[in-house]
């Protein structure tokens, strides 16, 4: 198979397209494909969503390079009973809460977030942007008048409260970054809520962290376009699977529209 061309969108099946790839070629992938949840079929999963995810995983581990980062979305239970360490090395299970979401039934708690994992090949990643990412520390400042001297949670010593006036690290939790509503600018089909496309400011954050200018980034699902539109403006290359073509006739629209900015 012909080696795929940098900064498009391929019409096509992921299955058919990822050998296409070189090994060892990703700096990051942003993979935001089946959750196994939905009416869609192709998030019918006959052996389980974590199944399929493992074989993701096994995929993307040859793919990347050395340091490299995957960022795996999905429900809760995504990658639960699956032994994903001979591939890549878990670093953070980050949630992204939801707490709009509308309550679904009375004989159980809502799920209120989803899951996106962070993994990195090998153990010590290539980039780790976090001063591109930090977030307001409005909450600790007020915390700090409270309390100036607070145990260290590596140690147990008490410490000064460390303060960074450039704005402190996301955790991860994130409940800054809502879901979209049918009322959001960015949103650009009803089709597409909720179940299609991720907020920019989600894929930015996860693009800002993990790569570096340049770097070569890798969406397999990329729905109506968020990671590549996040790419352009923040200077990566992309690689980028749609198996839907009206999604990619959307995606290619919205990155006409930027790139006319
Ligand atoms: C959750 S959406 C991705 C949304 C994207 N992050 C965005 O913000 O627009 C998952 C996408 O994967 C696509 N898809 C599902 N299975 C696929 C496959 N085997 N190959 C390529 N695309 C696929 C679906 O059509 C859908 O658009």
């Amino acid at each position: 198979m012909k080696q795929l061309e940098i900064n498009k969108i391929y019409n096509g099946n992921y299955f058919n397209l990822i050998d296409a790839i070189p090994d060892d070629s990703i700096n990051l992938i942003v993979c935001d494909g089946p959750y196994g949840a939905t009416t869609h079929d192709w998030d019918k999963m006959p052996n389980g969503i974590q199944a399929f995810n493992l074989n993701l995983i096994d995929k993307f581990s040859t793919k990347l390079k050395q340091g490299g980062s995957l960022y795996l979305f999905g429900k809760p239970n995504c990658i639960d009973f699956i032994d994903y360490r001979p591939h890549l090395t878990l670093q953070r299970k980050i949630v992204w809460y939801q707490p709009s979401r509308l309550a679904q039934g009375k004989t159980n708690y809502t799920n209120n977030y989803d899951i996106i994992c962070y993994f990195i090949k090998g153990k010590k990643p290539k980039a780790f942007n976090l001063d591109d990412i930090r977030i307001s520390q409005m909450v600790e400042l007020a915390h700090r008048k409270r309390c100036e001297n607070v145990p260290s949670v590596v140690n147990g010593k008490w410490e000064k409260t460390k303060f960074n006036g450039r704005g402190k690290n996301p955790g991860d939790v994130w409940g800054d970054i809502k879901q979209l509503t049918y009322k959001s600018k960015e949103l650009v089909s009803r089709e597409a809520l909720n179940t299609i496309q991720k907020p920019l400011a989600l894929i930015e954050r996860i693009i800002l962290a993990s790569s570096n200018e340049n770097d070569l980034v890798l969406d397999p699902f990329c729905g109506v376009g968020t990671c590549p539109i996040a790419c352009i403006k923040n200077n990566r290359d992309y690689i980028a699977f749609e198996v839907n073509n009206e999604y990619v006739i959307e995606s290619n629209k919205r990155i006409d529209a930027i790139l006319d900015e």
